[in-house]
C-alpha cells in the first residue's frame, strides 16, 4: 500500500466513522420531539435540562425517560418523574398523550400539576400502569380511562378529585387494583365494581366523602387489600371477610358501617384489621386468636360485646369504647 493509499483509506475510516457516530441517535423523532414539547408545556423546568436536543434520549442521561433498547422499537415506554420543581402552575403536558408506546406514567410530588386529567387520556392505549400522586390535579376521573384495556394498575392517591366513581372501570380486563385514597370522591360504590376481573384485589378508596351501603355484588371479588376508611359508608361489610382467600389487610374505620361480625370469615394471612369508629356489633371471632400474621388490630369504638377472644397481644386501647366488650386487656367480663 503507497502513501497515497494509506491516506485514502484512513480518509474513509474517519468519514465513516463521523456518518455512524453522527447518525448513532437510536430514539424515535417522533418522541423526541414529543418530549421537547412536554418540557415546554412543564414551564422548561430546570430539573430537566438533561432532557437536551443535542442528547439521543434512549441514552439513559434523560431523567425519567424510559425508552425500549430491549425490543429497539427505540419508542418511549416509561415516564416516571416526581418532585419536579415546576415554575408555575400547569396542567398536565398535553403532549404526554403522544407517546403512544407508554407502558408506564408516573406523575408525583409536584404541587404545581393542576386542572384536570383530560379525556384524551385514553390515546395512551398502551399504558399498563398510571400513578398521578400528590399533585393538585382536579375535576372528575375521566371514565375514558375504561378505554384503555391494558390498565393493571390506577393510582391517584393525594390529590383534589371530585365527583363519583367511574363505573365503567371494571370493564378494564387487565385491571389489579385502583388507589383513589385522599381526594373528594363522592357518591356510592358502583353496583359494577363487583364485576371486575379475576385478578382484581385492591381497592382503596380512604380519606374521601363516599357513602351509601356496598353493593352486595363485591361479595365476588377476592380482594387482598381493601381501604374504604375515613368515608361515610353503612350498612353491611361482611363481604370483605372471608376465609378461603388470600387477605393481608381489612381497613374499614370512621365510617358507619353497622353488621354483625361474629360470624365473618377470617383469612389465615390478614395482617391488619382496622374497623375502629362504626357501628359494628356482635362477638370478635375466635379465630382471631390463631391469626399468626395479625400485627394491627383496632376495634375500638363499635357496639361490639362479650368476651375477647384468649391470646391476643393487643393493647386496651384497641378495644375501648365498645358496649360490653371484656376480658384482658379489658377488666373482666361479669359472670
Ligand atoms: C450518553 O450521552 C453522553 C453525553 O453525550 C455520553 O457521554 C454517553 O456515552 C452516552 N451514553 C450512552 C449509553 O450512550
Ligand atoms: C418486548 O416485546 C415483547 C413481545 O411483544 C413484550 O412482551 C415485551 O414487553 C417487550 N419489552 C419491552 C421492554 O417493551
Ligand atoms: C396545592 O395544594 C396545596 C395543599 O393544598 C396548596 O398549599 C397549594 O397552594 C396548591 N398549589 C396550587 C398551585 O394550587
Ligand atoms: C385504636 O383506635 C383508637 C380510636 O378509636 C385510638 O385512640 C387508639 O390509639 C388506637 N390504638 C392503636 C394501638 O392504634
Amino acid at each position: 500500500m503507497n502513501f497515497t493509499s494509506c491516506i485514502y483509506l484512513l480518509l474513509i475510516i474517519l468519514t465513516t466513522n463521523h456518518f455512524i457516530l453522527s447518525h448513532s441517535e437510536n430514539c424515535n423523532p417522533d418522541d423526541k420531539r414529543t418530549l421537547l414539547q412536554i418540557k415546554k408545556e412543564f414551564g422548561n423546568p430546570s430539573q430537566l435540562s438533561s432532557w437536551d436536543p443535542t442528547i439521543d434520549c434512549c441514552n439513559s442521561t434523560w431523567l425519567g425517560v424510559d425508552c425500549d433498547n430491549f425490543n429497539r422499537t427505540y419508542r418511549i415506554t416509561g415516564l416516571d418523574l416526581e418532585n419536579i420543581n415546576l415554575p408555575k402552575p400547569v396542567p398536565i403536558p398535553p403532549s404526554i398523550f403522544n407517546l403512544p408506546s407508554l407502558n408506564v406514567l408516573y406523575l408525583a410530588y409536584m404541587p404545581n400539576l393542576v386542572g384536570p386529567i383530560p379525556p384524551s387520556i385514553s390515546k395512551l392505549s398502551k399504558l399498563n400502569y398510571i400513578y398521578i400522586i400528590q399533585t393538585n390535579i382536579s375535576g372528575e376521573i375521566p371514565y375514558t380511562l375504561s378505554q384503555i384495556k391494558t390498565l393493571v394498575t390506577i393510582s391517584f392517591n393525594s390529590n383534589k378529585l371530585t365527583g363519583p366513581l367511574p363505573a365503567s372501570l371494571s370493564t378494564i380486563p387487565t385491571l389489579a387494583g385502583i388507589a383513589f385514597n385522599d381526594n373528594q370522591l363522592t357518591g356510592t360504590i358502583p353496583e359494577s365494581y363487583g364485576s371486575f376481573p379475576p385478578l382484581f384485589t385492591g381497592l382503596l378508596l380512604s380519606r374521601n366523602r363516599l357513602s351509601g351501603k356496598i353493593p352486595a355484588s363485591l361479595r365476588k371479588l377476592n380482594l387482598a387489600d381493601v381501604d374504604l376508611s375515613h368515608n361515610a359508608f353503612e350498612g353491611d361489610a361482611s363481604m370483605f371477610f372471608k376465609s378461603n382467600i388470600l387477605t393481608y389487610t381489612i381497613t374499614l374505620g370512621s365510617n358507619s358501617f353497622a353488621f354483625d361480625i361474629s360470624k365473618v370469615g377470617l383469612s389465615k394471612d390478614l395482617n391488619k384489621l382496622d374497623i375502629r369508629h362504626n357501628k359494628i356489633y356482635g362477638k370478635l371471632p375466635e379465630r382471631l386468636s390463631e391469626l399468626r400474621y395479625l400485627h394491627k388490630l383496632n376495634v375500638s369504638d363499635n357496639n361490639l360485646c362479650g368476651q375477647i377472644p384468649m391470646n391476643t397481644r393487643f393493647d386496651a386501647s384497641c378495644y375501648v369504647l365498645n358496649k360490653c366488650l371484656c376480658g384482658s386487656p379489658l377488666p373482666a367480663c361479669k359472670t
